[in-house]
């Protein structure tokens, strides 16, 4: 005699059965990397209050000896997660706070704008003494323009935040500009995410302009503080 069989699991049923106990695995395995995660971000966060406040102790410190602020604002940020997975995609890593930590200098963004361009030298320099802050690298876009116009002055370093049990070294991304430098970086942004085709030479040419008459603003408005400044003393 033959055994008969009943199908009582038709092609739906058994999708959803595997959606069902194949999700909960899949977020059983998950759940450490998520954790690990949510952990390395928040470090992050703890390293940006850190240099902001260095920041802000030293805007008060120069506040009270040139009787002026040397920043005008501070905006930080962290990386977003999907920005973090098409950098690490690109370079061939895989996403998880490993890697991140390993491969990103650029997930603690702190950009500080300062009044005038001899003030984002004094302001780095002064950071740069502190013995908790490292160096890792600088990028000098004042000095050296890229070739769009573009100026800050970039520095990578790596600062200390003190846990309950534990001291971490952290990577925080600074950006130093003046308001003229961080005014055209944020239109020359709003331009090219705006526009879904490269921008062509006589736009380029344009841009290219505006970065030369804001960066003779600079000298110029530079010139005058030295010139009060002199004329103080
Ligand atoms: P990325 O972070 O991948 O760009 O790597 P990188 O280390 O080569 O970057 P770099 O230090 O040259 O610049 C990093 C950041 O500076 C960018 O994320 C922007 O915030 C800013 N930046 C650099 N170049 C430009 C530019 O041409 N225009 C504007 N608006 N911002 C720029
Ligand atoms: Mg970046």
């Amino acid at each position: 005699m033959t055994e008969k069989h009943t199908f009582d699991i038709n092609e739906e049923t058994l999708k959803q059965q595997l959606d069902e106990v194949f999700t909960e695995d899949v977020i059983e395995w998950t759940k450490p990397i998520m954790q690990n995660f949510t952990k390395l971000m928040a470090y992050y966060r703890c390293a940006i209050m850190e240099v902001e406040t260095k920041f802000n102790v030293l805007n008060e410190e120069f506040s009270l000896r040139l009787d002026r602020n040397p920043i005008n604002s501070i905006k930080s940020r962290l990386k977003s997660v999907p920005s973090m997975r098409e950098k690490l995609k690109k370079m061939g890593c895989s996403l998880n706070a490993e890697s991140v930590e390993e491969n990103l200098n650029d997930v603690a963004g702190i950009r500080v704008v300062c009044s005038f361009t001899e003030d984002v030298y004094t302001l780095a320099n002064a950071l740069l003494k502190q013995d908790d802050i490292t160096l890792i690298r600088t990028k000098d876009y004042i000095k050296n323009p890229k070739p769009n116009g573009y100026r800050s002055l970039h520095l990578i370093v790596c600062v200390p935040i003190f846990l309950a049990h534990e001291k971490r070294f952290m990577k925080v991304e600074i950006q130093l500009r003046t308001i003229a430098m961080d005014v055209w970086a944020s239109l020359e942004h709003q331009l090219r995410y705006k526009k879904d085709y490269d921008f062509d030479e006589h736009m380029s040419g344009e841009l290219l302009r505006c970065a030369e008459l804001s960066s003779e603003l600079d000298m110029r408005m530079d010139s005058l503080r030295a010139e009060l400044q002199d004329e103080m003393e």
